[in-house]
Formats: structure tokens, C-alpha cells, sequence
């Protein structure tokens, strides 16, 4: 158990009250705390949790802070804050409004909680992770974007479905940023250690591959009022807990480049191994010329938006 630890989480919606009762029912630290402009729905959610981690025994307790000067001392700080996709809407759709709220946020935590380790999950998640870097002053290592796990889960969940066996065996693999341009590698994904090219046609693969891209669209327009957030949490949750536990085990999350994989100024999706610190070390993965053709394609979506940032003098802004 970490006693002590304190995870704030801003943005008491779907996603981020998700995250808050996974984490409440691990166990996995002393305190959460809500922040959402929506103080009642927060401190009714916080009570709600705090008596679901009673439940099941668990010391977590979920509090609520009224503003973000309460939000103070935490370990790590999740964001979710932003407006959600709607049907129609791309995740870029959503960048200049969730900036905005991003850099306010970012700024009250660089100020309450200095030493917080960040995780966005807002989208377009790789330039909110861009503009929580920038807007933090924070070491690189400190902020992380939450994308990889989800995107990796979404592709061995439609595995599994198209196989109709290996449940819970399947590993695999997405990098690059978590747009339409993301980066599935059936190469890097096994059922049990096989490859998936032994066990599928290369028809079934690329399908698996084109739903993959495009898995959060397909509950969007179920949902039709919001987004995913079941697997959006759990996927935080698991960096959350990578952290307060120091697992120093590799997921793949959205981290700023400075040389990796030949890109710099820029965030993608990666393998990070993550530890105390946050993320502790980029591992490279080799990539054949198809993978980096791709690869490079998704960075370059996410530097149209980090460009358009600055054409807005965003970063310049009081
Ligand atoms: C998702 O992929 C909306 O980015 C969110 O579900």
C-alpha cells in the first residue's frame, strides 16, 4: 500500500471519475481529490466513492477541492478537464477550447502541487500533453499523456473478437499519437507470444488495424452525448498506479521527443517505462520503413495542431 500518496484529479466527468473509482477500489493511495468547476456533482461523487472504497475495505478516502489552490501536495495530478468529443467531431476538433483550459489548469498545478507527476487525458490528447509540458515548466519525464494503453487495449480487444479465442493472452501494440493517423504494429502484436500474421489473414489484420484508428469514433456514435470512458480510465488508472508503485514496467504513453525515433518539439505515443519519476526511460522500438513512414505521418498530424498553437500565439499569451 502507499499510505500517504495524494492523486488530484481535475475534471470530475466520466473519464475522471472513472479514474477516481478504479483507483478507490485498489487501494492504490490515501487520498483523491475532485476537482470540477460542478462542486456539488464532485462532492457527491466523492462521497459516493469514498463510501465504495468503505465497502470493499479499502483506506482510499475521495474529497473534493473547491478550487485549485486546494488542490495541493499531490503525487500525481490526472487531467481530464475539456470538453468531450461529440458525433462528427474529430479529437482535433476540440483544440483551441481544451488548450484554454488546459494551460489554466496546468498553471494551478505547477503552482499547489510543484511536484506532481501529470497525466493528460484530455484531446487531442499528444498537443494537450504538448501545451501541459510547455505551460508546466515541468521536466519532460513529469508529463505524460494517457493514449497508448487505451489504443493497445481497443486493438487486442478486436483480436480477440475476430479470433474468438486468446482472451487476456493478446499483447498488442499501437504507437504513435492517439488521432485517426495513430500507429497500430500487428508486427509487435502475439496471442501468447505468436504473431498475429500466424494466426490471421492479412485481410482480417487490416480491418483490425482500420478499427483500431478509428475505436473512439465507433462508441461516440453510440454514445452520441459523449465519449469512451470505461477504458479511458482503466488505461490512466494503470499509469497512475505504474507510478505510485514504481513498477519501472514499459506501457506505451504519449511523452515529448526530444531525438527519439528521429523527432524532436513534438509528442507521440511511445513505449515508456514507467517508475516513481514518471517516465523513466523512451525505449526506441525499430521500426521497418512502412512503420516509420507512419510513424512520421502521425507526427506530422500532431505538429499541424502544435502549429497552429503558435500561430495563435497561444504559448505567447498572458
Ligand atoms: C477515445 O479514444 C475520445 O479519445 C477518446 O475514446
Amino acid at each position: 500500500m502507499n499510505q500517504g500518496k495524494r492523486v488530484g484529479i481535475v475534471g470530475a466527468g466520466n473519464v475522471g471519475a472513472t479514474v477516481a473509482y478504479s483507483l478507490a477500489m485498489l487501494g492504490s493511495c490515501h487520498e483523491i481529490i475532485l476537482r470540477d468547476n460542478k462542486i456539488d456533482v464532485a462532492k457527491g461523487k466523492a462521497l459516493d466513492m469514498s463510501q465504495a472504497a468503505s465497502a470493499v475495505r479499502s483506506h482510499t478516502v475521495v474529497s473534493v477541492a473547491e478550487s485549485m489552490e486546494q488542490l495541493t501536495d499531490c503525487d500525481v495530478v490526472v487531467v481530464t478537464a475539456g470538453s468531450p468529443r461529440l458525433p462528427g467531431m474529430s479529437r482535433d476538433d476540440l483544440l483551441m477550447i481544451n488548450a484554454k483550459i488546459t494551460k489554466e489548469v496546468i498553471q494551478g498545478i505547477a503552482k499547489y502541487s510543484p511536484n506532481a507527476i501529470v497525466i493528460m487525458v484530455s484531446n487531442p490528447l499528444d498537443a494537450m500533453t504538448y501545451v501541459a509540458l510547455k505551460e508546466s515548466g515541468f521536466d519532460r519525464s513529469r508529463v505524460l499523456g494517457m493514449a497508448g494503453i487505451l489504443d493497445s487495449s481497443r486493438m487486442a480487444s478486436f483480436i480477440q473478437e475476430k479470433l474468438g479465442y486468446g482472451g487476456g493472452q493478446i499483447r498488442a501494440s499501437v504507437m504513435g499519437g492517439h488521432g485517426d493517423d495513430m500507429v497500430p504494429l500487428p508486427r509487435y502484436s502475439t496471442v501468447a507470444g505468436v504473431p498475429l500474421s500466424d494466426v490471421l489473414t492479412d485481410e482480417e489484420i487490416d480491418e483490425i488495424v482500420d478499427r483500431t484508428r478509428h475505436g473512439g469514433a465507433e462508441i461516440v456514435g453510440y454514445l452520441k452525448t459523449g465519449s469512451a470512458y470505461y477504458a479511458p480510465a482503466k488505461s490512466t488508472a494503470i499509469m497512475v498506479e505504474a507510478i505510485l508503485k514504481d513498477t519501472k514496467q514499459i506501457h506505451p504513453c504519449a511523452v515529448y521527443l526530444d531525438g527519439e525515433y528521429g523527432f524532436s518539439d513534438v509528442v507521440s505515443g511511445v513505449p515508456v517505462m514507467i517508475g516513481a519519476n514518471g517516465a523513466e526511460k523512451i525505449i526506441e522500438v525499430t521500426l521497418d520503413d512502412k512503420e516509420k513512414a507512419m510513424f512520421a505521418k502521425s507526427c506530422a498530424s500532431v505538429q499541424t495542431l502544435i502549429d497552429t498553437l503558435n500561430e495563435n500565439n497561444f504559448f505567447e499569451e498572458a
